[in-house]
């Protein structure tokens, strides 16, 4: 267990997933979907859910809409132990809503940012932030107000002795507009998936991309799905087999709860071997259950789940 403080900056919005869709939608036309499930969405906020079931005092930065979305947002943060005293209600835009329509192991996601555009540097709490041991920020891409800034935060946060994560997700405009030489300097952990590796360094190779961003960067931890991880640094290259389970239910939120697993771990000073077995072990854990936060409903639950996925892998020392 560790005493740390995390502070959680990113965007807030509901998901509404559809499973068993039959086809894909065309215009003109109607499919329908034989299963349905309404949840907290967004990276940061699956992110913030996960970590601070898992034990790490959490406190959320963010902006949501006045109304019922918004409500729905707030009461599952705090269901989950988080601290919202940093989120703001907007009153000019309605809280985000991501509409999802999962196939098996991919997803297409429509989503309506609406008031986690208004989150901007100034919204983080800095004459707070030394109560904070670290600062995770996830969705680079979906939030317009800290874009320009993202790397005046992250060289904020660390001269203020904050340790720091960011994960970018994917770019919906596919410019991948990201300073990284810029702004890999001031970020401790870097949580790409492959693809989003790939398409932000325009490389079709991962050793290439690594290649790219490396110079730049402290410790570059890359999601590989049904693959586990890997991590580079100066010390280190390994990778991290993963947790088959036979539960499978939906991948979202995988790569967001592998955050919230790797960085409990990097909070209470582990290898980076343990950090990256955890990572994977809560990134499968949550693809058993619907959404990103369903998985993490309690401790006990997360328990009782992690022994069976600890006994039907051999990956264990
Ligand atoms: N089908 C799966 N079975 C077991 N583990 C998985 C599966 N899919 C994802 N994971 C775990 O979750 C992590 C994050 O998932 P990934 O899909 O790579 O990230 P993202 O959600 O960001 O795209 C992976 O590194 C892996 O450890
Ligand atoms: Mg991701």
């Amino acid at each position: 267990m560790t005493s740390k403080k995390i502070l959680v900056v990113g965007e807030l919005n509901i998901d509404l997933i559809l499973n068993k869709i039959q086809g894909f939608p065309k215009i003109g036309t109607e499919i329908v979907a034989d299963s349905m499930d309404f949840t907290l969405g967004s990276s940061s906020a699956i992110m913030a859910s996960n970590i601070s079931i898992l034990g790490v005092d959490t406190t959320f930065c963010g902006v949501i809409g006045n109304d019922n979305f918004g409500d729905f947002v707030l009461n599952q943060l705090q269901f989950k132990k988080v601290d919202t005293q940093f989120i703001q209600r907007s009153e000019k835009s309605k809280t985000g809503v991501t509409v999802v329509m999962s196939y098996d192991q991919d997803r297409a996601n429509i989503t309506y940012c609406g008031a986690m555009k208004d989150l901007n540097k100034n919204s983080i709490p800095w004459s707070d932030i030394q109560n904070f041991h670290h600062m995770h920020i996830s969705s680079y891409f979906l939030q317009e107000g800290i874009k320009d800034d993202i790397s005046w935060i992250f060289k904020k946060a660390k001269e203020s002795g904050l340790s720091t994560s960011l994960d970018l997700q994917y770019d919906p405009e596919e410019k991948w507009d990201f300073n990284y030489k810029e702004c890999l300097p001031y970020v401790d952990i870097f949580l790409p998936n492959e693809d989003e590796l790939l398409m932000l360094t325009g490389q079709e190779n991962q050793e290439v991309a690594i290649g790219k961003i490396k110079p730049f960067s402290n410790t570059i931890v890359i999601k590989l799905g049904k693959n586990g991880s890997r991590l580079i640094n100066n010390k280190s290259d390994i990778k991290a087999a993963p947790y088959l389970n036979k539960k499978y239910k939906d991948a979202i939120g995988a790569g967001d709860s592998f955050n919230a697993g790797f960085i409990q771990k990097f909070l209470e000073g582990a290898s980076p071997e343990d950090c990256l077995k955890n990572g994977n072990l809560m990134g499968s854990l949550s693809t058993t259950c619907a959404g990103g936060t369903t998985a993490f409903s309690s401790k006990e639950h997360i328990e009782a789940q992690i022994e069976s996925l600890l006994i039907n892998n051999n990956n264990e020392d």
